[in-house]
């Protein structure tokens, strides 16, 4: 059977991000080793893989050079990957499945697994500071290295994980769970589209507005489409534990307003980001298809 052109790309993508990885992951033979293999585990069992896709593409649509991309696209990965790590443990969500294999935590210890995550977030910013292959110049590699500081910290996902936390077992309105899902899973998102902006020289531009707006909205339908498969996908093929959100009390949108306004929202965010794109030619058709992808993956 032949393979869809985009699902052609996205494989193709995903594979140089592996060789990214491979690139710049310790082995799992340098000490401390079990850390080293810790750091593995997290980042190369698997994962979608969405966030590199849409620096590629958006990189693709402002005229970047691949090559120049893939250090880019891993930093962003390594901090999600970190963030998953620390979601998954006992003190957050209490998670034991992970990409359909053991949390880091149960497959080393919770130790290690803090650990991992927390060597995995200065490796990121490392790459964007050093990497020849992006081929950036200092201000360039300032600017990245902000951009993805401010998108982690504490006024972007780890604000919006400590939100989540404190919103547990509350009823939130729609304001708290807007503001909270754009910081938990939307700011990384964002800055792994506006990334190849400050490569290309867009980001204070309409083009860079353009590609915010763009953004905000696929990051927020992305979050919701998440809370949506908590509740309606089978463990085998989300690869994370069905009804864990429920089980946990967690602030999501099926819970607030069900599942078919959750999901009527999420059309319509996409729809908007899709509107966002309009000024730009067939160079964002992989920004288009990767925001229909946002609420159409099964997993
Ligand atoms: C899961 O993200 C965590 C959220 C921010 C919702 P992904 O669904 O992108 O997870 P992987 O990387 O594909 O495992
Ligand atoms: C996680 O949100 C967002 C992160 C910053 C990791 P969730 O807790 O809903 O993510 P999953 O469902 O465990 O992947
Ligand atoms: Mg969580
Ligand atoms: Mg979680
Ligand atoms: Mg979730």
């Amino acid at each position: 059977m032949t393979r869809h052109p985009f699902q052609q790309m996205l494989e193709a993508r995903a594979r140089r991000l592996e060789t990214a990885a491979q690139r710049w992951l310790p082995s799992a033979q340098t000490l401390p080793a079990r850390l080293h293999e810790a750091m593995r585990y997290a980042v190369l069992g698997g994962g979608k893989r969405l966030r590199p896709q849409l620096v590629y593409a958006s990189g693709q649509a402002l005229g970047l050079s691949v090559e120049r991309l893939d250090a880019v696209a891993l930093a962003v990965e390594l901090i999600h990957a970190y963030s998953l790590v620390h979601d998954d443990l006992p003190a957050m969500d209490d998670d034991d499945l992970r990409r359909g294999q053991p949390t880091t935590h149960k497959a080393f210890d919770e130790a290690t697994a803090i650990l991992a995550g927390d060597a995995l977030q200065p490796l990121a910013f490392e790459i964007l500071a050093t990497d020849p292959s992006i081929g950036a110049d200092a201000p360039q590699r300032l600017a990245m290295v902000s951009r993805l500081a401010r998108a982690a910290g504490s006024q972007g996902m780890v604000g919006g994980q400590a939100v989540d936390l404190q919103q547990v077992g509350q009823q939130p309105d729609l304001d708290t769970i807007d503001i909270m899902h754009g910081l938990k899973t939307g700011r990384l998102i964002l800055a792994a589209t506006l990334l190849p902006c400050d490569l290309a020289g867009t980001a204070d531009t309409p083009v860079g507005a353009a590609l915010e707006t763009y953004a905000s909205r696929i990051g927020l339908a992305f979050q919701i489409h998440d809370d949506v498969l908590d509740e309606t996908a089978e463990t085998a093929v989300l690869g994370k534990t069905q009804g864990a959100d429920r089980a946990a009390g967690k602030p999501t949108y099926p819970a607030l307003m069900g599942l078919d306004a959750s999901r009527q929202r999420a059309r319509e965010l996409i729809d908007a980001a899709l509107e966002a794109l309009q000024p730009f030619g067939p160079d964002a058709d992989g920004l288009r298809a990767l925001a229909h992808h946002m609420i159409q993956r099964s997993h």
